[in-house]
């Protein structure tokens, strides 16, 4: 079943010159690209984003390093999109993510892995509307 899934490529992903990298594993596997920005976001931006997780012991370093500089926000769309890109991320610690994955193969981190995928129908709607509140 064709899905929609919301990316985002990070800013340790930006700022280590890996946007290219990450996009065109998520184009080599099939997925299109509906909807794409280079965007830096404030505080309140990243609370919304994050609803789920404001009250955990890691958000507030979190939420520092999501708005500490540009990242690419995607939507990409693709036949079980959510599970495809989650697969394609790897396990959220970029030091125990299995090579082969984005994470694995880039990441030494649990915070700057890198890439954020929606993890359900659920989070994805939710996700675009706040990300891409114009796309169709
Ligand atoms: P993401 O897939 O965007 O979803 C929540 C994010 O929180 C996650 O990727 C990591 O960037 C971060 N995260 C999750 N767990 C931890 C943790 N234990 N320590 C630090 N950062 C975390």
């Amino acid at each position: 079943m064709s899905q929609r899934t919301l990316v985002l490529l990070k800013p340790d992903t930006v700022r280590r010159g890996l946007v290219g990298e990450i996009l065109g594993r998520f184009e080599a596997k099939g997925l299109s690209i509906v909807a794409m920005e280079l965007r830096t976001i404030d505080g309140e931006t990243a609370d919304q984003h994050y609803a789920e997780h404001v009250e955990r012991d890691f958000y507030p370093p979190l939420r520092a390093f999501v708005t500490s500089g540009p990242l690419v926000a995607l939507v990409l769309e693709g036949d079980e999109a959510i599970e495809v890109v989650r697969a394609l991320n790897g396990a959220t610690d970029g030091r125990k993510a299995a090579p082969g994955t984005i994470r694995g193969d880039l990441s030494l981190s649990n915070r700057e892995n890198l890439v954020h995928g929606s993890d359900s129908a659920e989070s994805a709607a939710r996700e675009i509307k706040l990300w891409f509140p114009d796309v169709p």
